[in-house]
């Protein structure tokens, strides 16, 4: 594939081109979420929490964590009592998040591990809590990475993950491609400069292409339900624009 064509959700190669994609933006990663989200990424985390209720002294594991902030996040509203964990594939993100770490006061432990979300090591029946965020569409098995949130989820527990979508409307849809594929490439390239990765396409240009066959809404509903995931809804954010999934683990 060459550097400027587009890739699509899935393709051979991706996993270490996520991890290369990562490891160069990792430095920037905060500050270009900042800018991409235009400032929504604090609601969006804020409602995820909403949906996940009273954590209080909950075991929380945040898959494919990044720089850490939803586990800062559940660490604060879990309290001295809880433990959180982040698990992510890519050790320059990872680095990043322990960094923040000494300004945070933190009330839980947050322990960071570097891990693949398809094949965690970690029991059965674990974490009174899984949260994610942005995470799947970088995965090569969306079944898998879901399937493995249900098998260390403890029975009755919620998973709640955030991820893109596109909006519904087609009016908004407009203006949500020329924003994916102008826009963002354009920030993108303040940062990355336009190069490619891997042999692939730069670090910014994945952000619009991972969208392409990605599912969203229903359709990853049923990828939860598959799982064994019961109760499965999804809330659409931002005009459609973000999804977050809630879902529990059957008792
Ligand atoms: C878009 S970032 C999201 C980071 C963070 N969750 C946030 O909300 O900002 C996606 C993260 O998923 C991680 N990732 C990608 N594939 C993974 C895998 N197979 N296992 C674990 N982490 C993965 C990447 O390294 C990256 O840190």
């Amino acid at each position: 594939m060459k550097g400027d064509e587009k890739a699509g959700n899935q393709f051979e190669g991706k996993e270490v081109y996520v991890k290369d994609v990562f490891n160069d933006i990792a430095p920037y990663y905060d500050k270009m979420n900042d800018i991409m989200s235009v400032g929504m990424i604090e609601r969006w985390h804020k409602f995820m929490f909403k949906k996940a209720g009273d954590i209080t002294g909950f075991s929380v594991l945040d898959v494919g964590t990044g720089t850490g902030e939803l586990a800062f996040m559940s660490a604060k509203k879990a309290g001295p009592e809880g433990r959180v964990t982040g698990l992510d594939i890519t050790p320059a993100m990872l680095e990043m998040a322990k960094l923040k770490v000494p300004d945070l006061d933190l009330p839980a432990e947050v322990t960071f591990v570097v891990g693949d979300a398809l094949d965690m090591e970690f029991g059965d029946d674990l974490f009174d809590l899984v949260i994610s965020g942005y995470m799947l569409r970088n995965v090569t098995d969306i079944q898998t990475a879901v399937d493995e949130m249900y098998r260390v989820l403890k029975p009755g527990c919620l998973a709640v993950v955030a991820e893109l979508a596109k909006p519904r409307n087609r009016v908004v849809r407009w203006g949500h491609k020329v924003y994916m594929n102008r826009i963002v490439p354009f920030w993108g390239r303040k940062y990355d400069k336009g190069k490619v990765i891997d042999g692939k396409q730069p670090a910014y240009d994945w952000l619009t292409s991972s969208l392409e066959g990605f599912p969203y809404g229903q359709e990853m509903i049923d990828i939860f339900e598959k799982a064994g995931f019961t109760d499965a809804e999804f809330y659409v954010k931002s005009m459609g624009a973000v999804n977050i999934y809630v879902a529990r683990k059957p008792q």
